[in-house]
């Protein structure tokens, strides 16, 4: 018998399996190719000749899979073997598929938590390392020394679709920062403007913006939009256009730029000219279009 038993070794499942070892702790592995498992072996980890006889191996199965559909391929004929163990399910995916693989998972027997890394490989191990989980509280809490050895632990709650929900949240603010930064590198860029010179300064903006964060967040879950305002809507909206137009004259592309364009006009239309940008979240929520 092992500790934990992983089933994925992509660059993501291989850190997590070395985590594992790192600490300590048994681990049995699977993959479809099996010459990923080689180093892993070299380390202490078994490999297991299939996948039931991973699933049988520990209490813990942990899985990292590209997508949801795979991990149904891979784990669906060793489903009768979930029964009485802690299946974690690592892979990215939806707030629904976590939950419909949840009650699958439960059908057969199996304790099913849903987690989301916030993290690259190389992190993994290390405290600035997050993984968000969400599921059944008892089978978390019997785990969780283990599931520690990856990094920083979050638990989200029972229903579980909240750690996808957060996960992708998360990346939503990331893609949106990253959007930005293309645009930012892409237009100095053009006018010549090595990216190592113009980048500390673009840093030490994003930095200085989140400080206004803290009081989005006040303003979201109040409702109000229109207190102490120091840059509303109205000026931004005119502002923008700037962004806009200088993109369109140093032949940058606006696709990035033009959907903030568009749902800031919304905002103005909506009559939210002295709100903060904070007011834009309702109209992004589609239910919400009355408010
Ligand atoms: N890498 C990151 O930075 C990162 C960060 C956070 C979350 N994640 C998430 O972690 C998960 C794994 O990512 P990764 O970076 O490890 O991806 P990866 O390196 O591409 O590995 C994919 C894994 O899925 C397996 N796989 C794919 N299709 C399969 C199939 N049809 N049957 C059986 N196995 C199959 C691969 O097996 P083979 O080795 O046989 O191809 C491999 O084990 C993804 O959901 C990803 O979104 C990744």
């Amino acid at each position: 018998m092992s500790d934990i038993a992983v089933i994925g070794l992509g660059a993501m499942g291989t850190a997590l399996a070395e985590a594992f070892l790192n600490k300590g702790h048994a681990v049995t592995v699977w993959n479809r190719s099996p010459a990923k498992s080689e180093a892993l072996v070299v380390k202490g980890a078994i490999v297991a000749a299939s996948v039931e006889e991973a699933v049988r191996s520990s209490p813990l199965i942990v899985a990292c899979l590209l997508v949801y559909d795979t991990v149904h391929e891979v784990i669906d004929p060793a489903r009768e073997a979930l029964s009485g163990r802690t299946f974690v399910n690592l892979t990215n995916g939806t707030p629904e598929q976590a939950r419909a693989m949840s009650v699958w998972a439960t059908k057969y027997g199996a304790h099913y938590i849903d987690g989301g890394i916030m993290a690259v490989p190389p992190m993994i191990g290390g405290q600035h390392a997050l993984t968000l989980y969400s599921g059944p509280r008892q089978a978390f809490d019997a785990h969780s020394g283990r599931l520690d050895a990856l990094g920083t632990s979050r638990y989200l709650g029972e229903d579980a679709g909240l750690a996808p929900l957060y996960d992708i949240s998360l990346l939503a603010g990331m893609y949106g920062l990253f959007a930005g930064v293309l645009q930012a590198l892409a237009l100095t860029g053009a006018a010549g403007i090595p990216a190592g010179e113009f980048m500390p300064l673009l840093m030490s903006w994003l930095q200085a913006m989140q400080g206004g964060l803290p009081k989005w967040a006040e303003q979201v879950d109040s409702g109000v939009h229109t207190s102490n305002v120091v840059s509303n809507l109205g000026m931004q909206v005119d502002a923008y256009v700037n962004l806009v137009d200088a993109s369109r004259a140093a032949e940058v592309s606006t696709e990035l730029v033009l959907p903030m364009q568009s749902l800031m006009k919304r905002g103005v239309a909506a009559g939210r000219t002295d709100a903060d940008l904070s007011s834009l979240v309702a109209l992004l929520q589609l239910s919400n279009q009355g408010n």
